[in-house]
């Protein structure tokens, strides 16, 4: 009875004629761009599709050449890995060399690959936007009975209480916790709720990039299947026309 349900959030891409608002999106972007890249992947992601938001190659490129890409062989001066920059055709990385360097980083917990997540957790970018602004002090928080968080509920080490968690302690820490966190390009302030809100309209982009197309398709078909009904049933008006 602690566990609560995401907030309705109302984004450009809801609806059957929802279209994403592109500077929402770039925004969004550079949330995931300068807070949650440090922890979260985005694998089914291409730096070339960035372009949809409105950037051009130009941009696209520069902002590929900013993530390093392991490759398969060590540096035989300093016995790491090595990297190289970027290309467009590559996806997002990881930041962690692997699962267990990870969870080394986040005390055992594993920050979830985020193209998807949008699609794999109930509410979507509501709950993206629940989580990010749902951090709540566990010793003073009162659920809506009034009731006090129960001391077996109190968040271990490294465990950050949120209501909107489904086992309400979670490993990752308040990432959005400043107004002025980042700077927006566009000039819009940026509050928590603001950079929050973005990150998860940019998050729906991720997991499926194609819904305009979708949508522009559904409508399509719709409006064919009417003009094909009304054609139909003014064909068989036709062809009974003279039957007694
Ligand atoms: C989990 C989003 C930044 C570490 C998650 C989850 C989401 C998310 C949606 C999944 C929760 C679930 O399983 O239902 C974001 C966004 C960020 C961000 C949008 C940027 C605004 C970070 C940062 C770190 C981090 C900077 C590392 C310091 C983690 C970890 C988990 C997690 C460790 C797993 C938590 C657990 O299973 O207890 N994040 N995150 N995240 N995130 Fe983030």
């Amino acid at each position: 009875q602690f566990h609560l349900k995401p907030e309705p959030m109302k984004l450009a891409s809801d609806g059957p004629l929802g279209k994403f608002d592109r500077a929402q999106l770039q925004r969004g972007f550079q949330v995931y761009k300068e807070v949650c890249a440090a922890c979260h992947s985005l694998k089914y992601v291409s730096f070339y599709q960035l372009s949809d938001l409105g950037y051009s190659e130009a941009e696209v490129k520069a902002i590929a050449n900013q993530w390093a890409i392991e490759v398969p062989t060590v540096n035989p001066d300093t016995g790491e890995a090595a990297t190289r920059k970027a290309l467009v055709s590559d996806r997002f990385p990881s930041p962690y060399a692997n699962e267990t360097a990870a969870r080394a980083a986040n005390n055992n917990a594993l920050p979830p690959d985020l193209s998807l997540i949008t699609e794999a957790r109930d509410g979507g970018a509501n709950y993206v936007h629940s989580l990010l602004t749902g951090y709540r002090d566990p010793k003073t928080y009162r659920n809506e009975k009034g009731e006090a968080l129960p001391a077996a509920n109190q968040p271990g080490t490294g465990l950050h209480f949120n209501p909107w968690f489904a086992n309400l302690n979670i490993a990752m820490p308040a990432p959005l916790v400043s107004d002025g966190q980042v700077t927006f390009a566009d000039g819009t302030k940026p509050t928590v709720e603001q950079m929050s809100r973005d990150v998860a309209a940019f998050l729906v982009w991720t997991a499926e990039p194609n819904l305009e197309a979708r949508h522009r398709t559904g409508w399509t078909v719709m409006i064919f299947l009417l003009i094909a009904t009304i054609l139909a049933y003014m064909a068989y008006r036709n062809i009974w026309a003279n039957a007694k």
